[in-house]
């Protein structure tokens, strides 16, 4: 089954216009969401009559329910949501920075709350549909590196268990997705090594959406993580990792 309406939150870089470029490919009709409105004309150019840009700052988050029904009656249908605005602020070791700490929980957590909490009821009414969350492995444990974005993914991954619990039984598929280092401008600085490409981790999030629950996208990942998850606290707090 294609997808033939989606949303796109967070579509002007990295993974979420990997999302859009690949959706719009098959022949689906996607509204991209994000701030920088150049980048999402520029997608709008390359697929006409199928990409539809909206500038929107994912903080505002009272406008939400108005432009989701904006945006919902312009692609004339809906059956895709994913929400993938986020920002990984650079953090010291020894750093606490609320007002980086707010900007973290506004976009990767509030922002998918209000966002997804539409998708959510007028899935419910529908019957149908998907909503894809990005969340990610940095969600799995409170490390010292992240507290605050490790903090927000987490926390995404329990309201989209919640939303899965939920609307299961409406067949609506709740799809929770926890990505290990991509290359994108969000992890540019950090010269990753073994990095997947935003449009291999794309491709892999729109087969993995079809198949409601929490996925890694690689099995090492999930290995790796279904072990990291298990290590005692006092042997994590000496770890460093
Ligand atoms: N890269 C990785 O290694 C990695 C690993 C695991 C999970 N993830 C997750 O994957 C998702 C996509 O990240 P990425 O790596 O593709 O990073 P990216 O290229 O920096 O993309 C981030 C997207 O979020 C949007 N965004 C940020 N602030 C926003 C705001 N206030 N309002 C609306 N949109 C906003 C950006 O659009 P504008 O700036 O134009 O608004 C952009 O489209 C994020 O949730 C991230 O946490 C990434």
């Amino acid at each position: 089954m294609q997808y033939r309406h989606a949303i796109v939150v967070g579509a002007s870089s990295g993974v979420g216009q990997a999302l859009v470029e690949r959706l719009a490919m098959d022949g689906c009709k996607v509204a991209a969401i994000a701030r920088r409105g150049d980048r999402l004309e520029a997608l709008a150019t390359r697929f006409p009559n199928q990409v539809l840009p909206y500038v929107h700052d994912v903080a505002d988050v009272e406008t939400v329910p108005d432009l989701f029904q904006r945006v919902t009656g312009d692609l004339g249908g809906l059956d895709l949501v994913i929400y993938a605005s986020g920002i990984m602020p650079e953090v010291g070791l020894t750093e606490y920075d609320f007002a980086k700490d707010r900007a973290m929980v506004q976009v990767n957590l509030l922002g998918a709350i209000a966002w997804l909490d539409q998708a959510a009821i007028r899935f419910q009414n529908t019957k149908h549909g998907a909503i894809v969350g990005i969340g990610s492995v940095a969600g799995d444990r409170g490390r010292c590196g992240q507290p605050v974005y490790n903090t927000t993914k987490a926390a995404l991954a329990t309201y989209l268990e919640a939303l899965r619990n939920r609307l299961s039984r409406y067949g609506v598929r709740v799809v929770t997705i926890k990505p290990g280092p991509i290359q994108t401008e969000m992890t540019a600085h950090l010269h990753l090594r073994n990095a997947m490409n935003a449009d291999t981790a794309a491709e892999m999030i729109l087969r993995k959406s079809r198949f409601t629950g929490e996925h890694y996208l690689k099995f090492s990942h999930w290995l790796m993580f279904a072990i990291i998850k298990r290590i005692p606290s006092p042997i994590f707090r000496r770890l460093r990792i």
